[in-house]
């Protein structure tokens, strides 16, 4: 895959979200560019993964080739709590099926999201893994698992045909909480309450 295919797989999934995003398990940047490219020179991108000379190499690319974007990185193990500021949306690519526990995981970046934030996964699309590819889930234990770790509106984004796996897909799911989902709900009550208050 070239730059344009890590684009198209995620642009449905970042367009028109806010600014400030993280790339979970990053490694040496193929959707970290992606994020840039779609994010543009506003975007803050915090980018982890526990390989620091795959984050070494990601940041020599990123500056030649999007100098302008805003790249935080941070060498850390995301099965652990990391410290971010509230984000717009993750991105988790060809990174969680080295996790076992993957609800566990997702929870964590629920936790990170701000209310109304998204996550995007890109993963290969099947449940049978092999020894690159451990714990793979496919699009429909995507939705289960993402539903498990309280994330809502599960839905796959993009797709793209391979013979490794079964291809690939992405897909997105929202931390919705219980505001969010009122104010989606009835706008125009929220739209009376901000009048009163000024
Ligand atoms: C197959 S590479 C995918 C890199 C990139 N996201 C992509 O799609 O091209 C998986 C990356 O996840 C990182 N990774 C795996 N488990 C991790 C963990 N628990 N914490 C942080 N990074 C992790 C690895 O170091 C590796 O760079």
């Amino acid at each position: 895959m070239i730059h344009a295919d890590h684009v198209d797989l995620i642009r449905d999934g970042v367009s028109g979200s806010g600014s400030v995003w993280a790339d979970f398990g990053s490694g040496s940047g193929a959707f970290t560019f992606a994020l840039a490219d779609l994010l543009g020179t506003d975007g803050h991108i915090y980018s982890v993964d526990q390989n620091s000379g795959a984050l070494r190499d990601q940041a020599v690319a990123m500056r030649r080739q999007f100098p302008e974007t805003q790249l935080h990185q941070i060498h850390g193990d995301f099965t652990q709590r990391i410290r971010l500021p509230p984000l717009d949306g993750v991105v988790a690519a060809n990174a969680l099926h080295f996790v076992r526990d993957q609800v566990a995981v997702l929870k964590l970046v629920r936790e990170t999201l701000k209310p109304g934030g998204r996550l995007v996964v890109v993963e290969y699309n099947t449940d049978r893994g092999n020894q690159w590819v451990p714990n793979p889930f496919s699009f429909t234990t995507f939705v289960l698992l993402a539903e498990g770790a309280g994330f809502e509106g599960a839905r796959q984004l993009s797709s793209r045909p391979g013979t490794f796996l079964d291809g690939m897909y992405a897909a997105v799911a929202f931390r919705v909480d219980s505001q969010t989902a009122i104010q989606a709900t009835y706008p125009n009550n929220f739209q009376h309450l901000s009048e009163i208050n000024h």
